[in-house]
């Protein structure tokens, strides 16, 4: 059974909500998913998983966020070469710019992009609901 980890921070819940949507999409498809916040995240929840899938808003100014997840990726650089992984966050008012340069950050680190990261407006709703199960269901 492929071991999905999604490991996100999120400040007022809408990258929670993506996390717990992109979950419901790969344990559908049969994966075994850990939900984690980053504040409980180890090394080991990247070296165990499939599948690595990290999520954070776009905070500061186009960038994740910079008190817990910054330093977590940082600290994942060694071991993340190689593995698959899908990245995700919520924005407001930007045109995605943190994603592209977090997604670029990961591939220079070595890390096997499995797609280009799902970015939704605020909270999912709508279509983005459907956008983010898809997402989890691809990952598998
Ligand atoms: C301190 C701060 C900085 C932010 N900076 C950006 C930004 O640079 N670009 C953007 O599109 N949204 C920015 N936002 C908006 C958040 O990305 C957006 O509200 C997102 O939905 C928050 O996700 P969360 O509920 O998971 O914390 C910022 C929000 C905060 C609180």
């Amino acid at each position: 059974m492929s071991k999905v980890n999604i490991i996100y921070w999120s400040g007022t819940g809408n990258t929670e909500s993506m996390a717990k949507l992109i979950a419901e999409g790969a344990k559908e498809k049969g994966a075994e998913v850990k939900l984690l916040n980053v504040s409980d995240a180890k090394d080991e929840d990247i070296k165990e998983a499939d599948v690595v899938v990290l999520g954070s808003p776009s905070m500061g100014s186009e960038v994740i966020e910079e008190s817990e997840m910054e330093p977590f990726v940082e600290s994942i650089s060694p071991i993340i070469s190689g593995k698959k992984v899908a990245l995700f966050g919520s924005y407001g008012w930007g045109d995605g710019e943190w994603m592209r340069n977090w997604v670029s950050q990961m591939d220079d680190s070595g890390a096997n992009l499995v797609n280009d990261g799902l970015i939704v407006q605020e909270a999912p709703e709508g279509s983005s609901v459907e956008d983010c199960k898809n997402f989890g269901r691809e990952l598998v």
